[in-house]
């Protein structure tokens, strides 16, 4: 149970509040890289700040305050030209470093020019993704984490807007035994006996969590498995502060998700799929984009798929769940060991330091690998196979490809 002003901590990401400030020290994706061809602009949304990407015509990335100095229009729709960004109403121009450059209709002079220069911010590219850096000067590297850098790989990345706060997602990360009722038994109701999701419902023995430099591994060991099981021997990490690692034999993934503000969450799905030994993947020319749907026609939440249950879960507990009135048990020792993770790296931040995983030192940052379980629940192959049609996998557009790569 938390009490509003600790509740209030945890949670609020805009600028100036303590776990905005600390969140401010990580790179966010913001797009895929498939929307936004060369002299477009985008409006996105980080952090609780409105802002402008844009990709200029010889693809360099520029990201900018969203709003323009002279009257206020979006440059989320200006056009991209070689100078910069020119907004769309008078088409003053900013330069990527927020320098207005132009101003079509003024003679403007040097000072003028000065006056209306704007914030700019961090932005790189990597393995289809577009991401963001709002933080304190100098910005940290970008964290080349394994998945974003894995050659021979067919790739896709699902997304959905969640309109819910950030952490009681990253809470459902660290809760393992709801996979048992609300992947095995609630989701075996909806779809039947022959789907295939009982796998999920084994019982959990025992759950684990260790700190490591990167944020929390998380254990199982599931009734009539052991130690030794890839569940409990490897098990998958919570990567601090807004990304899961998950997946299992042949599929590797990171869920992550964006805080866009307060009470918006973007989530993203970022698959990798590997060939079976002695097959190739397929090449790709860019990592295709999808929509994960979660309502129905009717605006009820789809729990016909395990991701639609885990949306249901999340944001039906409001917009920022209530910990006010919870009643945590034993089961929910990984979420308190979340919060006083947290905390911890709040604290750290107050003292001028960085927080965890925040990374200076280029060496370090040729390649992030982490361990994964291949045999997840004890799961075969052929469950494995199953599970792309039962996850939000089965929405992704190169679905049937993937499946045809994994036929031995
Ligand atoms: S509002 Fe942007 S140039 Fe006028
Ligand atoms: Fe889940």
């Amino acid at each position: 149970m938390l009490s509003a002003a600790e509740q209030d901590r945890l949670t609020r990401v805009g600028p100036g509040t303590p776990m905005g400030t600390l969140l401010r020290y990580y790179w966010y994706p913001i797009l895929a890289s498939v929307e936004l061809p060369a002299g477009a602009a985008r409006e996105v949304r980080l952090l609780g700040e409105d802002l402008a990407v844009f990709r200029d015509p010889d693809g360099r990335l520029g990201l900018l305050a969203r709003y323009c100095p002279h009257r206020g229009a979006s440059l989320g729709y200006g056009l991209a030209n070689s100078a910069g960004l020119a907004c769309p109403y008078h088409g003053w121009t900013f330069d990527r470093t927020g320098a207005c450059v132009q101003m079509p209709a003024e003679n403007a002079n040097g000072r003028l020019l000065e006056r209306a220069a704007i914030v700019a911010y961090g932005v790189e590219e990597m393995g289809g993704l577009i991401f963001a850096y709002l933080g304190p000067a100098p910005a940290p590297l970008l964290p080349r984490y394994d998945l974003f850098l894995w050659e021979g790989v067919l790739r896709d990345v699902g997304r959905a807007q969640l309109p819910c706060n950030w952490l009681q997602i990253m809470e459902n990360s660290v809760d393992p035994v709801h996979v048992e009722y609300l992947h095995g038994h609630h989701l075996q109701v909806q779809l039947g006996e022959e789907a295939g999701a009982s796998h999920y419902s084994r019982k959990h023995e025992k759950i684990g969590f260790d700190l490591f430099e990167f944020g929390i591994i998380k254990r199982r060991q599931l009734v009539g498995g052991s130690e030794s099981d890839d569940d409990w021997r490897v098990g998958h990490p919570l990567i601090f502060p807004v990304t899961l690692r998950v997946g299992s034999q042949g599929q590797h993934r990171f869920q992550i998700r964006v805080p866009v503000d307060d009470v918006t969450t973007m989530h993203y799905w970022y698959s990798c799929y590997l060939p079976p030994t002695g097959k190739r993947a397929p090449a790709q020319e860019f990592v295709p984009l999808y929509e994960v749907p979660w309502r129905d026609e009717q605006g009820n939440f789809r729990v016909d798929f395990v991701d639609g249950g885990d949306i249901m879960a999340w944001v039906s507990q409001g917009a920022i769940a209530d910990r006010s009135r919870e009643m945590l048990v034993s089961s929910d020792r990984g979420i308190v060991l979340l919060r006083k993770l947290l905390s911890d790296q709040l604290e750290r931040v107050q003292r001028g330091e960085d927080p965890m995983g925040v990374i200076r030192d280029p060496e370090q940052n040729s390649s992030i690998s982490f361990a994964q379980e291949h045999n997840k629940l004890g799961g075969s192959a052929q469950f494995l196979r199953r599970a792309m049609d039962i996850s939000h996998a089965r929405f992704s557009p190169i679905r049937e490809q993937v499946l045809a790569m994994l036929e031995d």
